[in-house]
């Protein structure tokens, strides 16, 4: 629909709706038909009298297509409804979770996967994604870690782009529209403790919490979802501040602001409204549109109204977003009877293939003692143990939308296909199920962790470790004397060094989707090489979080051999792993770093090149990290701030160049109203494998 259309026909709509219908508009009522059964008809009654807007969580394309026809045949308006899902990692074929993703650092893969998980979504009615999930997240405990990033801003907001162009596409029919959530520091709640209180400084909100969100409205975000927590005191469902001011009014954004799950009534809950119509006024009159499942807008505003807390034209602008995005997403052109939402077998193949290297390219490889990976070609005796071994429901993890354990490979699966000639043996949870099998083992497989409940929404734990009985397990079984490999399933990283010490072989999986036992078995058997790299430091011990490598420089840093330095005295201060690590089965050396001119001119850009060399014996693909330190400036800025990705493939013995740019912006860090300032100095730029200081090349330039 064209522009002048779409406001011909928003104008003609508003005027003819009544108050009710047009809070039904900014209403999203949630229908799970699939643990129903059957459509609950007083949900459809409220359809057809004009009450809802859009439907959250309604599954399948026979159950959308009879709700979307009510709205479009059987209400007085006949206004599209708007299907939303959390649609995160992937549709049917499920792809590994979004922090495993951010461990291949690979923004194409990032772009593919969500273009995938938007096919296959809209092809089942969905037209709208509460993705992608864009907190930053430094702190284990939080179990929501495994729907984001990780803990870098720079990296989200690459990571913020490509999603945001996947799922939104360049056509209506196969994109859905995306939501940036949660809009904004819910990755910094008190404590870790889910739904808590974030109280961070300015400067921290706008260096490291809105990068992302800005990333995403600059390439056009849909929609935006604020947190439910409160931001210093202020719900950020009811915060003017950053939802009018900065969000729309400063960054210009224009889409629809989606609140969270019931959370415009819990603004009463907060403590900030005294009932149901002042929680309804503060949330609109800070910008938010829909109102997800609370009935908050369609029971308090006509007594908002009434009382002179909104304005008619407040609610009038909320449905013309509304309308505007339904038009953008073509719900208005879709005939009731439209035909069918259904995928060529041929695609949901391709988005298999894409599911395996997507789950490939996300393991780490933490740990591999005296090369003990990849396993030998000549057949041995394997015995694999632990709850995940043979888990395929749990490979989906948290937010697996229509993916079903029926069809997703687990990794005693994908290991049998792929060792035909072993003799590999499978004892559950304890040795004492063993036997003969154990005795006769040559290596042990450990597939510990967690299940997808354990992280996730509500799943915070003070304790990100194994479970006692995994613990348990693998002392048994390395008390055997032979090798272990433990293979990490998780949302996080689990905080268990001493196990990690005494393993041969540690990789982290975290949940890998369907593909999980191929790709597992792929990288075991060596027939690829891995090579994702942690996009969180894995803290040595719990006391260390929040953990992350872009600490502000101190005036006292760490020095074990001076007391009063910024330390513990009872744990180290590094990580166990860096932000950065992860292993290959081959070796990479990095030299000569080239960076030139050596001065920064006004408008001007640096080219920063290096070589690195495949020193091992096997093929194996490296990504290379670049980052700058300013070395003084009006704010203490942090040791390292992360810059650039770029990936190598070399053949083994093989060398090669990569090469990043760097502008005025990339050096510059946001004054206190969050705009960019370029101070003039020294600059080191510096690359490597990993956040490791020790491990990296260093050059200088400077800013006139
Ligand atoms: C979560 C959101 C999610 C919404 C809808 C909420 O509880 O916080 O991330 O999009 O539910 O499922």
């Amino acid at each position: 629909m064209a522009h002048s259309e779409l406001t011909a026909k928003t104008g003609e709509l508003l005027r003819a709706m009544t108050l009710e219908e047009k809070l039904g508009q900014l209403t999203m009522i949630r229908i799970d038909a699939e643990s129903a059964g059957t459509l609950p008809a007083e949900q459809l009654t409220a359809i057809r009298e004009g009450r809802a807007g859009s439907v959250l969580d309604l599954k399948g394309p026979d159950a959308i297509r009879e709700v979307q026809k009510i709205a479009l045949t059987e209400t007085r308006l006949g206004i599209p409804l708007l299907f939303a899902l959390d649609v995160l990692h992937g549709y049917e074929t499920v792809f590994p979770i979004p922090l495993a993703e951010a461990a291949a650092m690979d923004p194409p893969l990032w772009h593919a996967t969500a273009r995938a998980a938007a096919r296959e979504a809209a092809a089942n009615g969905i037209a709208l994604t509460f993705a992608p999930m864009l907190d930053v997240s430094r702190d284990p405990r939080w179990g929501r870690m495994a729907e984001g990033p990780g803990e870098d801003p720079w990296l989200a907001s690459r990571f913020a782009e490509a999603k945001v162009r996947g799922f939104q596409g360049e056509d209506a029919r196969s994109g859905i529209a995306a939501t940036a959530k949660h809009f904004v520091g819910y990755g910094a709640v008190t404590a870790g403790r889910e739904y808590g209180s974030i109280d961070i400084s300015n400067r921290t909100l706008h260096e490291v919490y809105l990068p992302p969100f800005l990333a995403a409205v600059r390439v056009g975000a849909a929609a935006i979802m604020p947190a439910l927590s409160d931001f210093a005191g202020l719900p950020l469902t009811a915060h003017p501040g950053l939802l009018r001011d900065l969000l729309r009014k400063r960054w210009g954004f224009e889409g629809v602001v989606i609140s969270d799950f019931h959370a415009i009534a819990e603004l009463i809950t907060h403590g900030v409204a005294a009932g149901i119509a002042e929680a309804a006024a503060l949330a609109l009159k800070a910008g938010v549109d829909i109102d997800m499942a609370s009935g908050a807008y369609l029971d308090g505003l006509p007594e908002a109204l009434a009382r002179g807390l909104v304005l008619e034209a407040d609610i009038d602008l909320a449905v013309k977003r509304v309308l505007a995005l339904k038009a953008r997403l073509g719900l208005f052109d879709q005939a009731a009877d439209s035909e069918g939402y259904s995928l060529p077998g041929e695609v949901s193949a391709e988005h298999r293939a894409l599911a395996r290297e997507a789950a490939r390219k996300s393991i780490v490889l933490l740990k591999n003692r005296d090369r003990l990976l990849p396993l030998p070609k000549a057949p041995r005796r394997l015995a694999v143990a632990g709850p995940l071994a043979d888990a395929p429901g749990e490979m989906l993890g948290p937010w697996h939308c229509a993916g079903k354990a029926e069809g997703t490979v687990s990794f005693l699966q994908g290991l049998r296909a792929a060792l035909p000639d072993w003799e590999l043996s499978y004892f559950g949870n304890a040795i004492s199920g063993g036997g003969e099998t154990i005795r006769k083992a040559d290596l042990f497989l450990l597939c510990l962790g967690e299940t997808a409940n354990m992280c996730g929404e509500a799943a915070s734990r003070a304790r990100p470790q194994l479970p006692d009985f995994q613990r348990k397990l693998f002392e048994d079984v390395s008390a055997l004397g032979k090798p272990v490999i433990v293979v990490l399933t998780s949302g996080r990283p689990l905080i268990d060094s001493a196990t990690f010490e005494a393993a041969d072989a540690v990789l982290a999986a975290w949940f890998p989707g369907s593909e999980a036992g191929t790709a597992l078995a792929d990288i075991l058997t060596g027939a690829v090489n891995p090579s994702g790299k942690l996009p969180v430091s894995w803290p040595a011990e719990v006391g260390q979080i929040p953990i992350f490598f872009s600490q502000r420089r101190t005036g006292r840093p760490a020095d074990p051999a001076i007391h009063n330095t910024s330390k513990y005295i009872d744990v180290p201060v590094e990580p166990l792993f860096p932000f950065g690590h992860g292993l290959s089965f081959t070796e990479f050396a990095y030299r000569n770093l080239r960076v030139s001119p050596g001065i920064l001119q006004p408008g001007g850009r640096i080219a920063v090149e290096l070589d690195i060399e495949n020193v091992g014996a096997l093929e194996g693909e490296e990504t290379c990290l670049l980052f700058i330190r300013d070395a003084a400036a009006s704010i203490a800025r942090p040791v390292l701030e992360l810059r650039g990705m770029a990936k190598i493939k070399l053949a083994a013995g093989a060398a090669g160049s990569v090469a990043f740019e760097l502008t005025a912006e990339d050096l510059s860090f946001p004054a206190d109203d969050g705009s960019l300032c370029l101070e003039p100095g020294c600059f080191e730029i510096l690359a490597g494998p990993c956040a490791d200081p020790e491990k990296l090349l260093c050059s200088t330039i400077h800013v006139p």
